[in-house]
């Protein structure tokens, strides 16, 4: 058995290095796109608290695991799931763990850089001053309306939205041929801080609103029967897409977090690390979320109404309307847009070592070939918001009536791959892999009860978790 002792790829510099990479990965589009406008579709409160309970008792465990994985096996998903098998004496099919996380790397990207080219649009319209036409308006109708007709001017046009899309993956592509250490630690140590610092501004706003409680009540007014009933019948999908949406936000299950963790020092506490980057993946949602419905309800809103684009028709209207506005607009754009970067290297990663590590590729045409091919999936993304929006193609199924390719691969990606690799890093590392390995890579005694109760997490409560999030939404409960 031959695993590396160090990656091939380099390493990070430090502990903090890792942290900020993995906190890079995990903050992003995620946080500040998807998260207010779920919740708002599943009724804001019960889905927050399922949501946090999934982070909690599902997320921060199963990235541990994830982490140890990458520490351990010091390569590629594909190659250290390769060799941990080997170590453990288990099948060599543990392999597919590694490649279905490729795959949803490209999937996830395929429509990660769609959404991360509206962000990019919106950096020149802010700048302009494009939305303090809001304050000559009189009607909050008409203001939203304004707000609106701007953003379908956007994702109505094919053409502009492959632009962006286009820009975005090639920065991408400059970014991850430039290696580990080189473009990403350096950027990702101060956009992290500068970002909490805009969110805090818009938060002060958003607190000046008089409906700063309604939006405060709306997330955190536990009411199960909104969860569970969205359309009336009930449903288990609102639980499933809290799940989704947890292991999306903290990019787990699909290796990005364990390619990370192949670059970490050899001394580096796991726990803590991981701790760190939980802890901050959920507050900036949670501030995206005070942020954004305080704003719905003021302009007189419904939360459920917003869709994908509940971000871009919202924040708008604040940036118009604050004192300096036009700089912070600009400026939270931008750093969304870096947010977006710093997630979207981690998703090709996992391919372009695996890539890498086969000695046939150098980094810098691996990282161009899985970005063409992104791209080019991304197309399906552009297409479903403006000249296939009525192509449903699993419109025979009633679950999937009204989802568009990217409603598809949002709902294939999130809600199905990324638990199922949890699923299978949990039962890995708790059931299959020797417990002295474990330990050793944590650097802990077995007897710690943290430990154990980590162990347990990860034995018991992952699997069911999962199991049972998985059946309520085929309907097996209902
Ligand atoms: N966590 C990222 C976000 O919230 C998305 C992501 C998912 C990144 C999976 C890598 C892997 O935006």
């Amino acid at each position: 058995m031959n695993i590396p002792k160090t990656s091939i790829h380099g390493e990070w510099s430090s502990r903090l290095a890792f942290i900020l990479a993995a906190t890079g990965s995990a903050v992003g589009l995620g946080n500040i796109w998807k998260f207010p406008y779920i919740t708002g579709e599943y009724g804001g409160g019960a889905f927050v608290i399922v949501y946090l309970l999934c982070i909690a008792l599902i997320g921060f465990p199963v990235m541990m695991a994830e982490v140890l994985l990458g520490k351990r096996g010091r390569s590629s998903p594909i190659n250290s799931m390769r060799h941990l098998a080997q170590e453990a004496r288990r099948s060599q099919w543990w392999q597919v763990l590694g490649w279905s996380g490729v795959v949803a790397g490209f999937l996830i990207l395929s429509f990660y850089s769609v959404i991360a080219g509206w962000a990019l649009d919106y950096i020149p319209r802010l700048a302009q001053g494009t939305f303090t036409a809001v304050n000559d308006l009189n009607t909050t109708k008409e203001v939203t309306d304004f707000v609106a007709t701007r953003f379908g001017e956007l994702v109505g046009d094919p053409l502009r939205l492959i632009m962006w899309h286009t820009l975005f993956l090639v920065i991408t592509i400059i970014m991850v041929a430039g290696g580990v250490q080189g473009g990403l630690e350096r950027a990702v140590r101060w956009m992290m801080p500068a970002l909490f610092l805009v969110l805090l501004i818009l938060l002060g706003y958003a607190m000046s609103t008089p409906q700063f409680m309604e939006g405060v009540q709306f997330m955190f007014n536990v009411d199960f029967h909104k969860l569970f009933y969205p359309k009336g019948e009930f449903s288990g999908e609102g639980v499933l897409a809290a799940m989704g949406l947890a292991f999306f936000s903290l990019s787990l299950g699909m290796g990005s977090i364990m390619v990370y963790g192949a670059y970490l020092p050899k001394h580096a506490s796991i726990a803590q690390t991981t701790a760190a980057v939980v802890a901050a993946d959920t507050l900036v949602a949670i501030l995206a979320g005070l942020i954004i419905f305080p704003i719905v309800f003021s302009n007189g809103l419904s939360p459920e109404d917003g869709g994908p684009g509940l971000v871009f028709k919202i924040l708008p209207i604040a940036f118009g309307q604050m004192p300096y506005g036009t700089l912070f607009g600009t400026l939270f754009f931008v750093l969304l847009a870096l947010a977006a970067w710093s997630s979207a290297i981690s998703l090709i990663e996992p391919a372009v070592a695996w890539l890498v590590e086969t000695g046939k590729f150098s980094r810098i045409s691996a990282t161009i070939g899985c970005g063409i091919a992104a791209w080019l999936v991304g197309f399906a993304t552009v297409f479903s918001f403006n000249i296939w929006s009525d192509v449903k193609p699993l419109s025979m199924f009633s679950a999937f009536q009204d989802k568009t390719f990217f409603n598809l691969i949002d709902y294939l990606t999130s809600n199905i791959m990324l638990p199922l690799g949890g699923l299978f890093i949990a039962i890995f590392v708790a059931w299959l892999m020797k417990n002295q390995i474990v330990t050793e890579e944590l650097e802990i005694s077995s007897k710690n009860l943290g430990y154990r109760f980590w162990r347990f997490l990860l034995r018991y409560v992952t699997p069911l978790g999962v199991g049972l999030v998985f059946l309520n939404a085929i309907g097996v409960f209902s």
